[in-house]
């Protein structure tokens, strides 16, 4: 079957998490992805949080899918040449270096346009300009800047990361939308562009509702679903909500049956106002249904831990799973709360192709988390990450050189 980016060219000189997420989602969608690493070493990566000794770590094989994957010195003058051949052989650049690496190799924009004026040029920076744009940054480093930190955890404690690699993952997501977007737009133009996406810029935008509430605060000193209200104190900053709901209906999370040895046995429980009715009978709190302190929203916005203390006592009796099983023959929304064991063995994530299991001739079976965007006309296969420059030998044919030329090139170590 064809796939939605079929005959798109990708030079990815991405690494680490962040380009590679990016570089890995246009592959599932079918691009031809050519990954350029340096000879002898390759994306760090390669080598981080190994699990098994010289083999490519699964931090590696898990971002880099679908790829192939070449060695070259772009520093060399001859790995320069071979680099221009494939700037203008591709469609777009990717890339995640500290600011003003690829400057220093002398592919500004202004030569990469020079070489392919329909080239797009992708990049993922810490920060976009301003105070910080020479700033080298990572994952947490983004969580912290973007507002994501101080908006998480408890009020009692400190400022909080999240497992979810937001500023990471959630970039080169953003990234990859620039992407297709600029390729669509070079069909009526003609012309390549710059595409930026600060890890900053991202997880504030996916922070944006922490915004929202920055303004409600200023407007108002007080935000009535926040575990603060109505005994805390609040500041002139958004506070952590604990594990207060984003949106307009209040959740908490919540024990379940076997909490005592059981860390993840827990459930998110939303108090959706429309099935109130409905909590009320299931719990046994059928007097709420009436009670002018619970019958309404606003009513309940005072009393929302003592609530959700009521629904406790009742899914304490029950496990996580039980728990969602009965609350959802109400329609009252919940979640139990899945830790990776669960998730590893899911069947029907293994089914959607969420969970894939990946051969790969150095380290085996491994799981991985397959592509979560589904197209009912472009199906994603999930194949194992390349070895390092397993294809430089086949890209290097496709640009045109000769056996020969490879051969010197590689005794002089330029790839
Ligand atoms: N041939 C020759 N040189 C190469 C090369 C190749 N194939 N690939 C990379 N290099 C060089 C770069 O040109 C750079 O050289 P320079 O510093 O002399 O200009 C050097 O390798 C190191 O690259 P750099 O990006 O600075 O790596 P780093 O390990 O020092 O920093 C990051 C890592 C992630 C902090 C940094 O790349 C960064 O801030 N990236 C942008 C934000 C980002 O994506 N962060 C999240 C990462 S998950």
């Amino acid at each position: 079957m064809a796939k939605a980016l079929d005959g798109v060219r990708i030079l990815d000189f991405t690494h680490v998490q962040s380009g590679p997420t990016c570089t890995q989602l246009l592959a599932w969608l079918g691009a031809d992805v050519i990954k350029v690493e340096r000879a002898g070493a390759g994306d760090i990566t390669r080598e981080q949080l190994r699990d098994i000794p010289g083999v490519d770590s699964l931090y590696f094989t898990m971002l880099n899918h679908n790829k192939r994957s070449i060695t070259l010195d772009a520093k060399n003058p001859k790995g320069k040449q071979v680099l221009e051949r494939l700037v203008k052989h591709c469609d777009v650049l990717v890339e995640n270096f500290a600011p003003g690496a690829l400057d220093r190799m002398g592919f500004t924009w202004e030569r990469i346009q020079q070489l392919n004026p329909r080239m797009i040029v992708a990049s993922v920076k810490g920060f976009g300009p301003g105070p910080y744009q020479d700033c080298k940054v990572y994952e947490n480093v983004a969580q912290c800047a973007g507002g994501s930190a101080s908006t998480t955890g408890f009020d009692d404690g400190p400022p909080l990361v999240t497992g979810a690699q937001i500023g990471d993952s959630g970039t080169g997501l953003h990234l990859a939308l620039g992407i297709v977007a600029a390729l669509y737009q070079r069909m009526s133009t003609g012309r390549g562009q710059k595409v930026l996406a600060a890890m900053q810029d991202g997880v504030l935008n996916l922070c944006r509702v922490k915004l929202r509430d920055q303004q409600r605060l200023a407007r108002t000193g007080v935000m009535q679903e926040y575990p603060q209200y109505p005994h805390g104190q609040f500041g002139s900053a958004v506070p952590r909500a604990g594990n207060a709901s984003g949106g307009g209906q209040p959740g908490w999370i919540i024990k379940c049956k076997g909490w005592e040895k059981d860390p993840n046995a827990y459930l998110y429980f939303i108090a959706q106002a429309p099935v109130w009715k409905e909590i009320c009978k299931v719990i046994g709190k059928e007097e709420w249904i009436t009670d002018p302190d619970y019958a309404t929203p606003d009513a309940r916005l005072p009393r929302l831990l003592q609530v959700f203390a009521t629904v406790e006592a009742w899914t304490m009796t029950k496990t996580k799973f039980e728990a969602m099983a009965e609350l959802n023959q109400h329609d009252i929304p919940c979640g139990p709360i899945l830790s990776m064991e669960e998730l590893a063995a899911e069947p029907s994530l293994r089914a959607t192709g969420t969970v894939v299991e990946v051969d790969h001739p150095q380290r085996g079976k491994y799981l991985t988390v397959g592509n979560p965007i589904k197209m009912s006309d472009s199906l994603t296969e999930v194949m194992r990450s390349p070895l390092l420059g397993e294809h430089t030998q086949e890209v290097l044919t496709e640009l045109g050189l000769s056996d020969s030329e490879i051969r010197t090139l590689r005794a002089e170590k330029v790839i």
